[in-house]
């Protein structure tokens, strides 16, 4: 017995040597201590042994087991730390290679000075909706007071997809949507792109943008829209700067007015620099026409409201000093570039 038990853990210890990998262990583990193992049967015949021996020979396969116990313990050991090492070294990151360069994007000089307006008015309580670019008739037009034969439509050439559907001219169809989804009092605006057929040159562009605000309440008046106007010129060109408001005309706004923002270098007296009209044009607003409220089912008797729309693309053309608006829309990235 005692030989039988040392010829085991020599066979083991034989094996160990050419064993390699952790799963091999395994089925050596169950070989050598499994319920079939060589030493499970020698502990089954225990009850053939005469009793005063089985002390003894209990203890024995005892010791046995537990040294066939350390010596695949150790191993095992020895076997993770191996395949550990050898997968680190598998995996080392040299983190001293270097990459391909990859050019980041950078913001459009528009979305740069729109970012900046949209703070100002969401500070002051508006809130941001949207509004297709392509659009129904309908919205761009009849909805805001514009019918089929309304002379206003003549000042505006519209690209049309359909008979009735159009590439926006206006965020002004914005109004409608919200006027229609929105339970007054609400104060909200609309930033994007509007479309009209124009020739390129220096300052026109088929496409261009707009910022579109809309106010309705019980009792708005002039006087909100004036002082809400010249707070937010000031927040956007600066606190210097002066406004003049103009009567004018637009088919959605009663009364309309037309709002400069003073030339600052000649004061309102006219100059080269403004071209001698002693200021530029901001923006169009005036107090929504009654008609516009009661189209959109917003009952004029009840409520009113201002509205006011910016042509933007001015804006970013005179901060980064931009000669040709055509740039804006090239997508050349030797012009991108520079607005990082
Ligand atoms: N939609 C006008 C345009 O494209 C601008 C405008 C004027 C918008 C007056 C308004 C407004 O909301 O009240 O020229």
């Amino acid at each position: 017995m005692k030989e039988s038990l040392q010829k085991i853990e020599q066979a083991l210890q034989q094996e160990l040597t050419s064993c390699a990998t952790t799963s091999d262990l395994l089925t050596l583990r169950g070989k050598y201590l499994g319920k079939n193992a060589e030493i499970s049967t020698l502990m089954k015949s225990m009850k053939d042994v005469p009793a005063e021996q089985r002390p003894a020979m209990g203890a024995l396969i005892h010791q046995t087991k537990q040294a066939l116990e350390l010596m695949l313990n150790q191993a095992e050991l020895a076997l993770k730390q191996k395949e550990l090492n050898e997968k680190l070294a598998k995996e080392t990151i040299d983190v001293t290679i270097e990459k391909p360069y990859k050019e980041k994007g950078s913001i459009h000089p528009i979305n740069l000075e729109l970012m900046r307006l949209e703070k100002i008015l969401t500070g002051m309580g508006f809130s941001q909706i949207d509004g297709p670019e392509m659009d129904y008739d309908t919205y761009n037009f009849e909805l805001v007071n514009v019918p089929q034969d309304h002379p206003a439509r003549d000042m505006q050439d519209s690209l049309f997809i359909t008979k009735d559907i159009l590439l926006r001219t206006q965020t002004s169809n914005a109004q409608p949507r919200a006027m229609q989804n929105i339970k007054p009092p609400f104060k909200v605006f609309c930033a994007g792109r509007v479309f009209r057929k124009d020739e390129i040159d220096a300052t026109h562009t088929p496409a261009f943008y707009q910022v579109e605000g809309i106010y309705i309440d019980k009792k708005v008046s002039m006087a909100d829209l004036k002082s809400t106007i010249t707070q937010i010129l000031k927040e956007y060109l600066g606190e210097g700067t002066k406004t003049r408001f103009r009567a004018s005309y637009f088919p959605f706004t009663e009364p309309s007015v037309e709002v400069d923002a003073v030339c600052n270098v000649c004061n309102g007296k006219g100059c080269p620099a403004c071209k001698y009209a002693g200021g530029y044009e901001i923006l169009g607003a005036g107090m929504i026409h009654p008609k516009v409220l009661e189209l959109n089912g917003i009952d004029s008797n009840e409520y009113s409201g201002y509205a006011f729309g910016f042509g933007f693309d001015r804006f970013p053309k005179m901060r980064f000093k931009i000669p040709y608006a055509k740039y804006m829309f090239e997508h050349d990235i030797r012009f991108l570039k520079q607005f990082k």
